[in-house]
């Protein structure tokens, strides 16, 4: 279908899991996702990069320094040397009050591996990192989604939804398969100079606006509401910002402590 797609209305304040339960376990890790699904998230949110042959996988820098015992970008792996290196220790060293043994030589996962374990019983939050660097990476991901068979029930359930900070990626996926719920995600300088033209732009091509939370107001909740587009804000860790946001009409929030919200007992 030639239609831009439509999200739920929801039932009830979404959580998107922030890189999985990321607040608990290694963040983009199969056992951040697990957890993050175990403690009831509505969505398991995925930062997605592409290795040097051409798979995405969950990790949210171009570079393996941060989250791995390994050096140097992304796209200077093959997968297989990607897969040597382990992506949970770096967890166990700086947090040592939340470190477990099974997150010692945990690997990155994936997409693939990640849709091979949830199916279709999760909802994901996809986002495409540094999409300029990689070579087809939407066209890459939709295939994806396509062989895993979310594409045909994927018109307004919202199973999947894709993101992104880059406006041309979006635009890409959306000539690529207009029936994908596609979010444009905000910096704060953009969440501070946006007005009612900047949403009718995104309007254009996605259904709703994913902006750092710290400069959303009422104003700009209303605004970008009206425009059609719903609100994802991220990353909320503070339990005090959820009150004004969802008075304001946010749909959901992404965070790193799925359960250190009182409402989360609606999930468990
Ligand atoms: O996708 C929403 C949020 O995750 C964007 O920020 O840097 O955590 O990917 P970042
Ligand atoms: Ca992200």
């Amino acid at each position: 279908s030639a239609m831009k797609a439509t999200l739920p209305t929801y039932d009830h304040f979404l959580i998107f899991a922030h890189r999985g339960a990321s607040g608990y376990a290694p963040e983009n890790t199969m056992a951040s996702f697990k957890l993050a699904n175990e403690l009831g998230a509505d969505y398991i949110e995925i930062d997605l990069q592409m290795t040097k042959d051409g798979h995405l996988v969950a990790l949210h820098d171009d570079s393996v320094d941060r989250t791995t015992n390994g050096k140097g970008k992304v796209f200077l792996y093959t997968l297989e040397e990607l897969k040597q290196l382990d992506a949970g220790s770096w967890f166990n060293e700086k947090f040592p009050k939340r470190a477990k043994v099974e997150y010692e030589g945990l690997t990155i996962p994936t997409l693939r591996e990640i849709f091979e374990e949830f199916g279709h019983d999760v909802n994901y939050y996809i986002e495409m990192k540094n999409p300029e660097q990689y070579k087809q990476m939407e066209k890459t991901l939709v295939l994806l989604l396509e062989e895993f068979g979310f594409l045909e029930e994927n018109e307004s359930d919202g199973k999947v939804i894709i993101s992104s900070f880059s406006e041309r990626s979006l635009r890409i996926m959306y000539a690529l398969e207009p029936s994908l719920p596609l979010v444009k995600l905000q910096t704060s300088y953009e969440v501070k100079k946006s007005t009612k033209r900047t949403f009718n732009k995104i309007s254009k091509y996605a259904v709703a606006v994913g902006p750092s939370y710290k400069f959303v107001n009422e104003n700009y909740v209303k605004n970008a509401i009206e425009t059609g587009l719903q609100v994802h804000p991220y990353t909320v860790d503070d339990p005090s910002a959820i009150d004004h946001l969802e008075e304001w009409g946010v749909t959901g929030i992404f965070t790193n402590y799925i359960d250190i919200y009182e409402r989360n007992v609606h999930f468990l």
